[in-house]
């Protein structure tokens, strides 16, 4: 079999891809290098282009998207609609009918041009809440090809997603898929709820009947490359990497917490600066000992929802130093920009607590990456929302609830004086968690899944 990837975003690997690439993009990469294959998507690039690139034995097919597919699919009806509702925020969904069809559109593009590469044996994965009508697009175009499609963010139940205009026909187009994978089991009761729901599909189990097609839905919880990110954290100490020196000599003794996302609403990260002003106020013989990280890459910015989140993060982390800080202390830093893995992972490392606290996540793998990360002789703690995904199977972490000022505040408490005892153990625990369920793991599973799931011949309805 050859395996063909398709997701939004494509980076085609340089020379420095070891220091840039994450977990994800790497597993991928060697699947589609054991196998041989194709990898098909988005170039990031606003224009006309499409290119394709060789790398040994595996082909990036790429393609700009024009400014107005750029609005109406990426930042439209992916970003302002899909991404909120997925997240459970209805309040924060705007949907529009042109972006809706700009979605179509692009997922009828992709399926045009993908279509021309494919080869009778190749087992086709689709990622993500882009291209949930790329498979049906491609049965229309006689695809017959296995095709799986992985979800890395939460699906809801059906009435929170029976908000969303089209919602039914949008839903139904999975029954293209021969396999889906979802990142927890709530995620695939949704799932299955979603198309019993609201597209009267019958149920057997985990199979999915629709029409003339049958589709299995099963979660996969997607893990990090352990091995790699805990040599990477070594690595980082030894070698005292530029950021982490500065970090050294500007935190003395003092303790460190850190929060590491994208600046996105979903983190929880103005509702996890509160929290850490909170501890402070509530124990004020913590002032001066700890000081807050939160490392923030800007995200999306051109959606309003977004900018909106970036001057609130300011807003309150300017009027929480200057109410509780000192001339020789800040409590909390938010750097909004990237670092490299080795970097973050010597963050990681220096750092007592890792909060983890977003409103809602499919999985989360910074959790699961500052596990990795910690010193097994003298581990930090991770306090994790139970929202995320990862929190279904790390329940060694302090579990809190991000709504919850309150919890979260005294969480960080919690861990700042837990016993070495009782790091070592809650470490150990976690970190055999996390490496038994890596990202090896997962990519095994789901392409075995995949490839050995019974194929099914029915005709789709286009969306
Ligand atoms: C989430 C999504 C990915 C997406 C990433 C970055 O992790 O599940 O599909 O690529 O965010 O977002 P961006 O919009 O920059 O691709």
């Amino acid at each position: 079999m050859r395996l063909v990837v398709v997701s939004n975003r494509v980076t085609i690997p340089d020379r420095y891809e070891k220091a840039t690439a994450g977990g994800l993009a790497v597993a991928l990469r060697e699947a589609l290098e054991k196998y041989g294959g194709l990898w098909f998507g988005w170039s990031g690039a606003v224009g006309e282009d499409t290119r394709q690139v060789q790398r040994g034995n595996v082909t990036y097919a790429v393609t700009d998207l024009t400014e107005a597919e750029r609005q109406s699919y990426y930042l439209g009806f992916s970003n302002r609609a899909l991404w909120p509702i997925m997240h459970y925020r209805l309040g924060l969904t705007e949907f529009q009918r042109s972006d809706y069809m700009g979605y179509l559109g692009v997922n009828r593009r992709f399926a045009r041009a993908l279509a021309g590469l494919i080869q009778p044996d190749d087992v086709i994965w689709i990622h993500d809440y882009h291209l949930i009508p790329l498979a049906a697009e491609l049965r229309r175009r006689g695809v017959t090809n296995r095709i799986g499609y992985f979800h890395h963010i939460p699906w809801p139940s059906a009435d929170v997603l029976g908000a969303l205009p089209f919602s039914a026909t949008l839903v139904r187009t999975l029954a293209a898929y021969d396999l889906i994978g979802m990142q927890t089991e709530l995620d695939v009761r949704n799932l299955i709820g979603g198309l019993v729901d609201l597209c009267g599909a019958r149920q057997e189990g985990r199979r999915v009947r629709l029409g003339a097609r049958e589709t299995l839905m099963q979660a996969f919880p997607i893990g990090i490359d352990v091995e790699a990110f805990r040599r990477l954290a070594a690595a980082s100490v030894r070698r005292a990497v530029t950021p982490l020196r500065a970090t050294r000599e500007s935190l003395g003794e003092r303790k460190l917490v850190i929060g590491v996302d994208r600046l996105d609403y979903s983190k929880g990260i103005v509702q996890r600066l509160e929290a850490f002003g909170q501890f402070l106020l509530s124990h004020p013989e913590q002032r001066g000992n700890v000081s807050l990280l939160q490392i923030a890459p800007p995200s999306r910015s051109d959606v309003p929802e977004y900018a909106e989140l970036d001057r609130m993060s300011d807003e309150v982390a300017g009027r929480l130093n200057a109410q509780l800080g000192e001339f020789d202390w800040t409590p909390i830093r938010v750097v909004k920009k990237a670092y490299s893995r080795t970097a973050l992972a010597g963050f990681y490392r220096r750092a007592q607590v890792g909060l983890v606290t977003p409103m809602r996540d499919g999985m989360n793998l910074v959790a699961k990456e500052y596990v990795a990360a910690q010193d097994p002789a003298d581990p930090g703690v991770l306090v994790l929302s139970r929202f995320a995904g990862a929190a279904q199977q790390m329940g060694e972490a302090l579990i809190v609830n991000p709504y919850d000022t309150h919890e979260v505040a005294e969480a960080i408490r919690t861990a700042l004086a837990m016993p070495k005892s009782e790091r070592i153990r809650r470490f150990e625990q976690l970190y055999h968690v996390i490496e038994t369920t890596d990202i090896d793991w997962w990519r095994r599973r789901y392409l075995e899944a995949l490839t050995g799931v019974p194929l099914s011949t029915g005709a789709v309805e286009p969306p």
